[in-house]
């Protein structure tokens, strides 16, 4: 079984995989649909990696998943996100990756990622554990002018962008872990271990 991640604080239910849209101006709306190939609840229990189908994620959107207990996104950023990210560098704690628990080597670049569109996060708040909420859309009001669509934590402020770096001058410490994953073809992902067999 894949999940959906209430976002407004620690509360993860079991149920079916989401798929989160946003857009400028727009609410986020939760759209289930159904994932196939997923492992038993006991192999998945015990840490086995999942296989995602995102052939159905667009552009802006964000799903969910669940491994080892946790909620792992999937967003299918925008060129405009992926060019947008370097501009941000300035005002994130660790722009450049530096810290080595928070994602795998292959994901230490500037996309944070596999392929540039595709970001894959555990989406666990690096501060006391929150899941943060999905707020792609540019300058809302009550985050900023600045804001170039990211990730919010409702616990106590941290902000993430798009590549799950967090801002400075927030409560969470390090940038949202990437979790090991890898591509099976164009539209699988394989996550919870690597191309090599590494979780
Ligand atoms: S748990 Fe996210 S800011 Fe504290």
């Amino acid at each position: 079984m894949s999940s959906t991640v209430d976002n407004s604080k620690r509360r993860f239910l079991t149920t079916a995989a989401s798929v989160v849209v946003g857009g400028a101006g727009a609410a986020a709306v939760a759209v289930p649909f159904v994932t196939s190939m997923l492992p038993s609840a006991k192999a998945q229990a015990a840490g086995a990696p999942i296989d995602v189908d995102i052939s159905k994620l667009e552009i802006g959107q964000q799903m969910t998943v669940e491994w080892r207990g946790k909620p792992v996104w999937i967003v299918r950023r925008s060129t405009a996100t992926i060019e947008s990210l370097a501009s941000l560098d300035e005002q994130l704690r660790d722009p450049g990756s530096s810290v080595a628990s928070q994602q795998p080597e292959y994901c230490v670049n500037e996309t944070r990622s596999i392929r540039d569109e595709l970001i894959v996060l555990v989406g666990v708040c690096t501060h006391l554990g929150c899941s943060p909420t999905y707020r792609p859309e540019l300058a809302p009001e009550d985050l900023g002018s600045d804001w170039k669509g990211g990730f919010f934590c409702p616990c106590h402020g941290s902000k993430f962008d798009l590549a799950g770096r967090v801002y400075k001058g927030v409560p969470a410490p390090t940038n949202l872990v990437v979790p090991p994953y890898y591509f099976q073809g164009d539209n699988r992902i394989v996550v919870g271990e690597d191309a090599q067999g590494a979780a």
